[in-house]
């Protein structure tokens, strides 16, 4: 039977043609975020799929930015730890770094050394997943730490980018274009 807030939840994610750049068609979480009673089914969603594949789990990694919105409300909903993964430069403290390949150059990821104990199992948690770079990227941050990767979990994938090729963890959208 279909999910009628997953039905609601892709009429409410606008699509911005050419934007940032001309080809690129920008699907927007922020328009679900708009709603509340839209946003809430979202996180309902998200965490029933989590209690259903990985109900083990010990924290919700989120990437920067897009990640968080949704990282930490999930995080406290299954009252685990959440752990952000960050662009290079704005973390304190120690922290591990992984490389990654963006359309032109590289970018680097970072998380807090303390933040994934050994043997943890995480679920990584993001809006989008496109090339599916920014989400190998973390899968092989999280291992590195010494990190179980349970899920990776999204809200949008692009189907046609087919980004999760790139990895090989468990993988599951809610909504897919
Ligand atoms: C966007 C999006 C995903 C990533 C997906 O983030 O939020 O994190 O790109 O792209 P990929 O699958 O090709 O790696 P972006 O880096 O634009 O930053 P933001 O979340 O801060 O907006
Ligand atoms: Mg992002």
């Amino acid at each position: 039977m279909a999910d009628e807030r997953i039905e609601e939840i892709t009429k409410k994610i606008a699509t911005y043609p050419d934007f940032p750049k001309p080809g690129i068609s920008f699907k927007d979480i922020f328009s679900v975020l708009l709603e509340p009673r839209v946003f809430r089914n979202l996180m309902a969603v998200l965490e029933e799929r989590v209690r259903r594949v990985c109900p083990g789990v010990q924290a919700v990694v989120g990437l920067e930015s897009r990640g968080f919105l949704i990282g930490t409300p999930l995080a406290l909903a299954l009252d685990i730890p959440f752990v952000p993964i960050r662009k290079k430069g704005k973390l304190p403290g120690k922290v591990k770094q992984v490389s990654y390949t963006l359309e032109y150059g590289t970018d680097v990821f970072e998380a807090q050394e303390s933040s994934i104990k050994k043997g943890q199992k995480v679920v990584i948690l993001d809006d989008l997943l496109a090339t599916g770079g920014s989400m190998k990227a973390a899968c092989d941050l999280v291992t590195a730490m010494g990190g179980e990767v349970l899920l990776c979990l999204v809200c949008i994938e692009l189907l046609d980018l087919k980004g999760c090729e790139k990895f090989s963890h468990p993988f599951d959208a809610v909504v897919k274009f």
